[in-house]
């Protein structure tokens, strides 16, 4: 079999001998409680993942009759599961418990769930086990969810042109729907529900109005079929201006009643076609897109039109709160807390704001979103990019587990019931809209992600939304062991190039926070230079403000006062130089070339010495990787050497191109030690 990455973390590489005596001791038959779409999608994939690991897979019988049973289902299913009395009553809808105990006198292995959906989870959490090569003889396991919405967000055109998509054209076969169910939406289905993916907003936030459409909905029902067995809902990205551009009503007003009346025939028709559809992802009045203040209407009355609409269906609305406009010259960075921060407590209850990790847009490092915390009476749910639009694209290798992590774990200075962004996630102020989602990177390439290591963010991704304070390197263990293999020193090895590759892509691209140092329009390489485009936030020289003098943004009370957009005790800590984490330096202050940083060095030495450490950074992935040949298959091995060629090279350009330009600003030479470009 040829070794395409097209299997992602599912791969159920055979285990060795010793291994597979003490499984297939422990998996003697299969015993399913019920025997619904879902609980026969749980059956499948222990068809499938252990007759691929253990050379066959056990034969599925009535009830536990031999030792080494594996029974599975909900109380409400299978009397058997029922007469163990389990403590289900903390797990949810999608919790699950795996415990070894006794079944009519018999070793067993019980996965329960109060819905199926846990139990399909269950599964696939011991199917992971067993390709990580953990025990499974005694296992006492309860995990439930943290966050209740863990969705992806595809940024899919209609024509299968992905935006920001670096992995072939969209899944989504357009043309072929409804009648030609590809397998491959199956297996997209089976990936997230492995890792507890459990919604997809298939469209662009860019959205067409089309998608609205009855032969658009008809294609969107069968998605959604199939992927109901998986228990991951479809939603839509819903075009703001839809009842215009479809040339049904002269008005998009919310206030009106005629658009309140289309958008609920809207709905009602959608959930005639599917009636367990999720709702509406709306990105409204940002980069051109129409919106409720086309009509002077706030985000709250456009987002509460469309949640009244979808209301009886149990719909919901993310609104995004990813807004910055033309006319508004205020520092980009505050544009959304203050739009939003007036409006806390004005959204209905079936509406969550969806806030990107960041205040500007997906960067390689910016600190978190102030809103994180500032609206105590609006759910908020984040919003990453998978997809490495700002990090490299499918070649560079960036883990983006350890990126996340910093956003969730950042310190918001306001109070209980947690101060970290993770705990403003956890709370959805009663109304159980907790979430995060994820900008896709997911396409039509054999591997899906355009690279092996890119799967690593998909997967990464539906861990942090199962418990966003979960631990990066732990999940980039996991997920090397199922990806690469079991071997000790791949696992670390790997494990280690990948904690440390978000940082060296910071280091080689926007050091000492500097932001959106990108070109124009693809965002690939460099361009700190550019400073003729139409919008002043459009230009990376507007964010690097390099002069003679100095650079960096200045965000403190002598500058646009961001730092006021942040409970007072992070605002003080990052309107102080002195303070300011140096990762963030350059966001929040202008300051002299001479400045001296923390380590001694000059920031203008210090910051030469940044873009040298990240090359050197990515030539030390390479030499890890070289290492690794003999336990690698030749295809993966070959592919990676070759991106991490690619990403070497554009390292070096980032690092050349940027010096040159900031030098031609301080003046200065080079700090000793720095390899002068060829
Ligand atoms: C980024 C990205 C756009 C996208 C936008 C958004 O700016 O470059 O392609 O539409 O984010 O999140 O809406």
């Amino acid at each position: 079999q040829a070794e395409d990455g097209y299997r992602l973390w599912l791969r159920y590489e055979p285990v060795g001998a010793e291994l597979k005596t003490d499984y297939v001791a422990a998996a003697t038959q299969l015993v399913p409680g019920g025997d619904s779409a879902t609980i026969r999608a749980a059956s499948d994939e222990f068809a499938r993942g252990l007759s691929s690991m253990l050379g066959s897979a056990p034969a599925i019988a009535p009830r536990v009759s031999r030792d080494g049973a594996i029974l599975y289902g909900t109380p409400a299913t299978s009397p058997a599961i029922a007469a163990l009395k389990l403590p289900l009553s903390n797990l949810g809808k999608e919790g699950f418990l795996i415990r070894s105990v006794p079944v009519n006198g018999h070793r067993a292995t019980v996965i329960a769930a109060n819905e199926d959906v846990g139990v399909l989870y269950g599964v696939f959490h011991l199917l992971e086990r067993m390709e990580r090569h953990e025990p499974i003889a005694a296992l006492d396991i309860a995990e439930k969810p943290k966050l209740n919405l863990r969705l992806l967000n595809h940024w899919d055109n209609l024509d299968g042109h992905v935006e920001r998509g670096y992995s072939g054209e969209s899944i989504w076969d357009w043309f072929t729907l409804p009648e030609w169910k590809k397998p491959r939406y199956t297996d997209y289905a089976r990936a997230d529900a492995s890792i507890g993916i459990n919604g997809t907003v298939l469209n662009n936030v860019n959205a067409s109005p089309d998608i609205l459409q009855t032969r658009y909905l008809e294609k969107v029902a069968t998605l959604a079929d199939i992927f109901r067995p998986y228990g991951i809902k479809v939603y839509l990205s819903a075009n703001f201006g839809s009842p215009v551009a479809l040339k049904e009503l002269d008005t998009a007003d919310p206030l009106d009643p005629r658009v309140q009346q289309w958008w609920q025939a809207k709905a009602d028709e959608i959930y005639r076609l599917i009636p367990d559809f999720g709702g509406f992802l709306v990105k409204a009045n940002s980069e051109g897109q129409p919106g409720p203040q086309d009509y002077h209407r706030s985000h709250a009355e456009g987002a509460n039109m469309l949640a009244a609409a979808l209301k009886p269906h149990h719909g919901i609305v993310m609104w995004r709160a990813f807004v910055y406009s033309a006319e508004d010259d205020t520092d980009r960075a505050r544009q959304a807390y203050a739009e939003f921060k007036p409006l806390d407590g004005k959204f209905a209850d079936n509406v969550v704001v969806q806030v990107k990790n960041g205040p500007i847009d997906f960067q390689p490092r910016e600190p978190f979103h102030p809103l994180f915390g500032a609206m105590p009476e609006t759910p908020l749910m984040m919003e990453v990019q998978i997809t490495k639009e700002y990090l490299g694209f499918n070649t560079h290798l960036a883990y983006l587990g350890t990126m996340w992590a910093e956003a969730l774990d950042a310190y918001t200075g306001y109070p209980a019931p947690d101060n970290s962004v993770a705990g403003v996630l956890e709370d959805g102020k009663g109304t159980g809209l907790t979430g995060m989602a994820g900008v896709a990177n997911v396409g039509s390439d054999r591997n899906w992600s355009g690279s092996e290591f890119d799967q690593a963010n998909w997967y990464a991704f539906g861990r942090f939304a199962w418990n966003p304070s979960a631990d990066p390197e732990a999940i980039a263990r996991d997920w090397t062991r199922m990806t690469w293999g079991n071997d000790p020193k791949l696992v670390e090895t790997v494990t280690a190039m990948m904690m440390r590759s978000r940082e060296a892509v910071v280091d080689y691209m926007t050091p000492l926070g500097l932001t959106h140092q990108m070109a124009t329009g693809h965002h690939h390489g460099p361009g700190p230079w550019i400073s003729d485009l139409a919008r002043p936030e459009w230009n990376p020289a507007y964010y690097n403000r390099a002069d003679s003098n100095g650079i960096g943004f200045d965000r403190s009370e002598s500058g646009t006062d961001a730092v006021a957009d942040y409970a007072p005790e992070v605002g003080r800590q990052v309107n102080s130089i002195t303070t300011t984490p140096e990762m963030f330096l350059l966001w929040f202050h202008h300051l002299p070339w001479d400045y001296k940083l923390r380590s001694g060095d000059t920031l203008w030495d210090g910051l030469v010495k940044s873009y040298d450490r990240g090359v050197d950074a990515v030539a030390g992935l390479q030499r890890d990787w070289a290492s690794l040949k003999p336990l690698i298959d030749t295809q993966r091995f070959d592919e990676e050497t070759a991106f991490l060629a690619i990403q070497h090279k554009d390292a070096k350009w980032w690092r050349d191109a940027s010096i040159a330009y900031f030098q031609s600003k301080s003046n200065r030479p080079l700090p000793a030690g720095h390899a002068e470009p060829p």
